[in-house]
């Protein structure tokens, strides 16, 4: 499938659920989520047949986001589904990781190719505060699942905001010791801008850290500790996405750098999405939405294909600086 703009469209990410057991304050609002209901949300039969017509149409890498896809009920067996669709390569999952501990065997066996854990902070209190509800071992304990259960790469998201003071170097320095590769998001506006953000003080430019710029403060750092600088890496862990990727000489993993506002990768963009509630969202900064779950319901597989097909067309340039949309991050699965 090829956009108005001549981009090549082959990576879908579909939201399983707009539900989270966790509450992270730059993703969705405290209180109020408004949840969508049980026949709201697509059905796992639905989503199946939405593969199929999407690899038939050139979809070769799929991405299962939520909320928090794992609360999803009958994943596994989705994940079994997804993965033994004809054309389908590649299919992974953005994560919080808190039920990987239960999970990530039978996700293995079900045939899940990778997963990428979200995580923005080592610190125990920290973490509870950007998360609200959350505890970090449970995160950290779900890396280790990962790792164990054979995920490879597995790749630790980390969204980066100036005014939570992270500890970089300690975050990059986890892909030392073991093959982790962490990846630093700039904290894009999505959302509501005055509901999420730190403290509910809603995204700003002054929060964003440009990815030259967080480069420069992890080996400004490592210097300091007497550690070797990132340089650029030599293999790049396998993926669909726009992340730039260093390493530590001889570590084992990498750090990547995701910079949707300072260096747009819009030119590359490969992707379509679909949210919980079944509409397909050219791309994540546009409110426009196409229904794809009348289509599921009522229409042919032909019809399935119209709407993909729309949504497409309507693909734009690029995201143009745009800030809010109408839908969190969490219901719309990064
Ligand atoms: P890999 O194939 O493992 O590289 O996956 P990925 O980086 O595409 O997926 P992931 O869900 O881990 O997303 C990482 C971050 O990149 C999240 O913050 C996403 O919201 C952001 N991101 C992913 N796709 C896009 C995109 O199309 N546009 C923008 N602006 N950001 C994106
Ligand atoms: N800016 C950047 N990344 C975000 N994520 C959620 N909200 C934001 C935001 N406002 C990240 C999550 C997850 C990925 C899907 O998107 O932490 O890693
Ligand atoms: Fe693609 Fe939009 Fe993301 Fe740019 S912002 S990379 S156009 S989805």
């Amino acid at each position: 499938m090829r956009d108005g703009h001549g981009r090549i469209i082959d990576y879908l990410r579909i939201s399983l659920t707009d539900r989270c057991n966790f509450r992270c304050i730059y993703c969705m609002p405290e209180e109020g989520v408004c949840q969508l209901g049980r026949d709201e949300i697509l059905s796992l039969e639905e989503i199946e047949r939405l593969v199929r017509v999407a690899a038939g149409l050139g979809i070769k890498s799929i991405r299962l986001t939520g909320g928090e896809p794992l609360v999803r009920k009958g994943v596994e067996g989705l994940v079994r589904a997804v993965t033994s669709t004809p054309g389908i390569q590649n299919v992974s999952m953005t994560t919080n990781g808190v039920l990987l501990p239960k999970m990530a065997g039978d996700l293995k066996r079900a045939g899940l190719n990778r997963v990428n854990i979200s995580l923005d902070t080592l610190d125990a209190e920290q973490f509870r505060q950007v998360t609200r509800v959350g505890r970090l071992e449970d995160t950290l304990a779900g890396i280790d699942a990962a790792l164990e259960a054979g995920f490879n790469p597995v790749k630790v998201n980390a969204v980066t905001v100036r005014s939570l003071d992270q500890d970089f170097l300690a975050f990059a320095a986890l892909s030392i010791d073991r093959p982790l590769h962490v990846r630093f998001i700039e904290f894009m506006p999505v959302g509501a801008s005055d509901s999420t953000g730190v403290d509910g003080a809603g995204w700003g430019k002054r929060d964003v850290i440009p990815s030259d710029e967080l480069l420069g403060i992890i080996n400004e750092r490592a210097r300091a500790a007497g550690m070797p600088e990132l340089v650029p890496a030599n293999d790049k862990p396998i993926g669909w996405g726009p992340a730039r990727y260093y390493e530590f000489p001889g570590a084992q993993g990498t750090v990547g750098f995701i910079s949707p506002l300072s260096r747009h990768f819009c030119a590359e963009c490969n992707r379509l999405r679909v949210t919980a509630d079944g509409k397909v969202r050219p791309c994540l900064f546009s409110d426009e939405e196409f229904d794809l779950r009348e289509a599921l319901r009522a229409g042919t597989d032909d019809e399935v294909r119209g709407v993909l097909m729309a949504a497409l067309g309507a693909k734009p340039d690029e995201h143009h600086d745009k800030v809010g949309t109408e839908r969190t991050m969490s219901a719309i699965g990064g």
